[in-house]
């Protein structure tokens, strides 16, 4: 593997997971940029990193002497700030999701077509080794057909004010509800076909997201059919209160014949507890670095040893399209068939 050098923007929450595996893996992070000056000041010292940019920075010079450019800020930076980085000869990686509409990520996949770099997203908690070990079961036929994963995901008001803003992150159904899709779409391996969807705003009232312009949905139930008529069901919530505390169930997925549910461990890491002939059993899997996965992947992409990296423009794409299901669903009341034309 050859060592790059890296620019990586956004230095919070993900920056920080990304920084480690890219020095883990032998990397050079030579560059970080973040409005916040604490944060990208504590990295900078942590990784030995050469250049720090604060403030009023200049992408321009940020962008010099580094071969990657890694984006971990929010959404609404996801899109342009790729298409300046392919537009300067920089491969990409990014954060989840790729960006807000189609018409964005047309515009993405032209930059980087046209200036023949890579493009990689951080859907790293698809790389569990309990993923796998779920699409094998289903696939051997372990649970039988159809098949019913149920997921949910219950948070109080999210302390990172940018994720309701239904002009960045777009609330769960954009922002957190494509981690799930994916993993629903790996099981069954089979494309979602129609979604039904009911959901609202219920933090209407909160205080601290009253400065929105436009407030995403923060509450959902939702419901996708697959082309193998197997269903992926989750509740979704970012609207609770402060400090709620009822833990949002674990992952399950049953069919005719059996059923497993996820164990978290750590670090989006699961073991799983299979229910099969009337028993059950714990199996324990390895428990992986996800990002350090993630990221040895996408350089393997970088380096051409792989054709693709692992998740890219398709994958978010696909979610995407999901996602816009879902909100149709909601705004309309009805059934909706996801749409694959992606016309932008
Ligand atoms: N893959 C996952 O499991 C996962 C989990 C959480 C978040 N995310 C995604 O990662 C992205 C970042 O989320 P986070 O949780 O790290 O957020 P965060 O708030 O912890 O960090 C974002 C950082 O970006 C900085 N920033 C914001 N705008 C900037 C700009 N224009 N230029 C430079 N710096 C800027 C902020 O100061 C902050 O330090 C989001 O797209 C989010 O959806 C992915």
């Amino acid at each position: 593997m050859s060592k790059h050098r890296v620019l990586l923007i956004g230095a919070g929450d993900m920056g920080s997971h990304h920084a480690r595996a890219w020095n883990v893996l032998g990397h050079e992070l030579h560059t970080v940029i973040d409005l916040n000056p604490e944060r990208a000041e504590a990295m900078a010292e942590k990784y030995d990193v050469k250049r720090v940019l604060t403030g009023d920075y200049d992408y321009q010079v940020g962008i010099e002497q580094v071969d990657i450019v890694d984006i971990c800020v929010p959404l609404e930076f996801h899109a342009p700030l790729t298409i300046y980085a392919a537009e300067h000869g920089k491969h990409v990686f990014c954060e989840k999701p790729i960006a807000r509409t189609f018409k964005e990520i047309q515009a993405m996949q032209q930059a980087t077509e046209r200036a023949n770099v890579k493009f990689g997203i951080g859907f790293q908690r698809n790389l569990a080794a309990g993923v796998a070990q779920l699409r094998d079961w289903a696939t051997e036929g372990v649970f039988g057909h159809p098949m019913v994963f149920s997921s949910d995901l219950l948070q109080e008001v999210r302390p990172k004010r940018f994720m309701h803003d239904r002009n960045s992150n777009n609330g769960p159904i954009v922002d957190a509800c494509c981690h799930y899709f994916l993993l629903w779409q790996t099981v069954f391996r089979s494309r979602p076909k129609t979604v039904y969807a009911r959901g609202g705003i219920i933090a209407k009232s909160r205080q601290e997201i009253s400065h929105f312009e436009q407030l995403a949905l923060d509450t959902a139930v939702i419901t996708i059919e697959f082309e193998s008529n197997d269903i992926g069901a989750m509740t979704v919530s970012w609207g609770l209160e402060k400090d709620f505390r009822l833990p949002s169930r674990p992952d399950r997925i049953i069919g005719p014949h059996g059923g497993a549910e996820a164990v978290s461990t750590e670090n989006f890491n699961w073991d799983l507890q299979l229910y099969h002939n009337g028993g059950q059993s714990l199996h324990k899997l390895p428990q992986g670095d996800l990002f350090e996965e993630e990221i040895r992947a996408f350089v393997e992409a970088v380096d051409g040893v792989r054709e693709a990296p692992f998740y890219g423009i398709e994958q978010g794409k696909q979610m995407l399209a999901l996602s816009l299901a879902v909100i149709e669903s909601i705004d309309t009341g009805r059934p909706v068939d996801v749409n694959y034309n992606f016309d932008f």
